[in-house]
């Protein structure tokens, strides 16, 4: 089921210039955009089509993966248009329409893709729906989070469920299309040595991070009303989460992984609400309340660190500890397995999988220090699969495999609403005992790990 062409709706913002363009500009330089595709800016800003076309062409020469190249970009150019309208006015939309007939672009051959703040879905969905854009082709792509609680994702959800097929509905997260992430499966489950090992008999204990040097930028107006746990924990930990924790899926479809990780959300152990400042610490950088569009007095935390267990027989008793923040010492995301130790003379083992910026595998294991009777040292072994020059050249970025999925209508690397109905419930009750019992903000220096108290 192709698609014509795609609508993206925040075709002014952060996302669309530094991730969307660049993927559609990658796929076509690839040879895998029809020449006739169309791709529509929404926004809000007064651009001529040449004024669009040419920041998209500034945009594409800091952040393309694949080398910029003018010819390239010149033909790019004709598949971009920009249109100007309010999003949230239901008016607006019989523009849009004009607009898309005029150019000869099939309305409901298209991809609607919502990089926008949740605020604005049920308006466009809305919109799209007086001016009946939809058939059983028209797909639609939302940006996480997905709602800003759980009853408002239900309530987005349930408006595109009436218009959209539930197939056509791709819930975007863009972590799952990152190459070590999709990795994972294959390290956990093509391997005796880690497959076997995979347990609470041999392991500690399981760290996630998200480590981000950057701050909020541009998006202070988005940020603040959301806050780390939504922006990040909710969403793209989790699913790092379920992926690490699941047991292994019947077959390698796509519904059996999926159900395989929705089995993990559903064996997560509520936190007691008393007990909450054991397994969270929420911080603020400290500027936080400077940034464009951010209150003044807010108390949005741009730092969390969580701790949660999965109740099952393949985990019960191992924490697993998530941690994100921005404006820290370093952009870095990874995994680390840290294995129990055999004797009380050497430390365990620790497998630590590496997202990024640099991509691989290290295992760090006990052996005798040579020259000595039996001094223990540790040493590691170190893949980097991204310091291989063909690697980095062949590795899509995240946005470009999803898109492509997406037109490919392979729905494996997106996130599902029963996935998205659980971690918001548990989230939602974490939130709401954090509110009750501690309220407790901790403040750290840019540049650092965080605030000292984090776990
Ligand atoms: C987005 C969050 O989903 O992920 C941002 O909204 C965050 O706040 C970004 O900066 C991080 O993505 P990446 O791919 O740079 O780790």
């Amino acid at each position: 089921m192709k698609n014509n062409g795609i609508v993206i709706f925040g075709g002014t913002g952060d996302l669309a210039y530094r991730k969307l363009f660049p993927a559609l500009y990658n796929l076509f330089c690839l040879g895998k955009l029809p020449r006739d595709y169309r791709i529509v800016g929404i926004g809000r800003r007064d651009y001529s089509q040449e004024d669009y076309k040419n920041i998209v062409r500034d945009w594409m020469k800091d952040f393309s993966r694949l080398k910029y190249t003018e010819s390239d970009f010149n033909e790019f150019k004709e598949l971009i248009h920009y249109y100007e309208m309010d999003m949230s006015k239901e008016e607006d939309y019989n523009g849009l329409i004009d607009f898309l007939n005029n150019q000869g672009i099939i309305k409901s051959e298209l991809i609607y893709y919502y990089a926008v703040s949740p605020q604005l879905f049920l308006p466009i969905t809305n919109g799209l729906k007086k001016v009946q854009c939809c058939t059983g082709k028209t797909k639609v792509i939302i940006e996480k989070p997905f709602g800003e609680n759980i009853e408002s994702a239900e309530k987005v959800y349930d408006s595109l469920r009436e218009y959209f097929k539930d197939e056509n509905i791709y819930h975007i997260d863009h972590y799952l299309g990152k190459e070590m992430i999709i990795n994972i499966m294959t390290l956990r489950f093509e391997n005796a040595i880690f497959s076997g090992v995979w347990n609470k008999d041999f392991i500690e204990k399981v760290e996630i991070n998200a480590y981000e040097s950057v701050g909020v930028d541009s998006r202070g107006g988005y940020y603040d009303k959301s806050g780390a746990l939504a922006d990040m924990v909710q969403n793209h930990l989790f699913q790092i989460m379920s992926i690490v924790a699941m047991e292994k899926p019947e077959d390698s479809s796509s519904y059996m992984i999926k159900e395989a990780q929705g089995e993990v959300f559903k064996s997560l152990k509520p936190i007691i609400s008393e007990n909450i400042d054991e397994n969270l610490v929420m911080g603020q950088y400290k500027g936080y309340r400077e940034e464009e569009k951010v209150n003044s007095d807010s108390t949005t935390e741009t730092y969390v660190s969580l701790k949660v267990e999965i109740d099952n027989d393949r985990w019960r008793g191992v924490p697993f500890i998530l941690r994100t923040g921005k404006k820290l010492h370093t952009r870095e995301s990874e995994v680390v397995i840290s294995f129990k130790s055999m004797s009380k003379n050497a430390g365990g083992n620790s497998i630590i999988i590496k997202i990024q910026p640099d991509e691989g595998v290290k295992l760090d294991f006990n052996i005798k220090k040579p020259g000595t009777e039996n001094q223990i040292e540790k040493v590691g072994m170190d893949f980097c699969q991204s310091c291989i020059l063909e690697n980095r050249e062949n590795t899509p970025e995240a946005y470009e495999r999803l898109l492509y999925a997406c037109m490919e209508s392979d729905r494996s690397l997106f996130s599902q609403w029963n996935h998205i109905e659980l971690s918001w419930n548990y989230i939602n009750n974490i939130i709401d005992s954090y509110k009750k019992y501690s309220n407790k903000l901790y403040m750290y220096e840019q540049g650092t790990k965080g605030p000292k108290e984090a776990l």
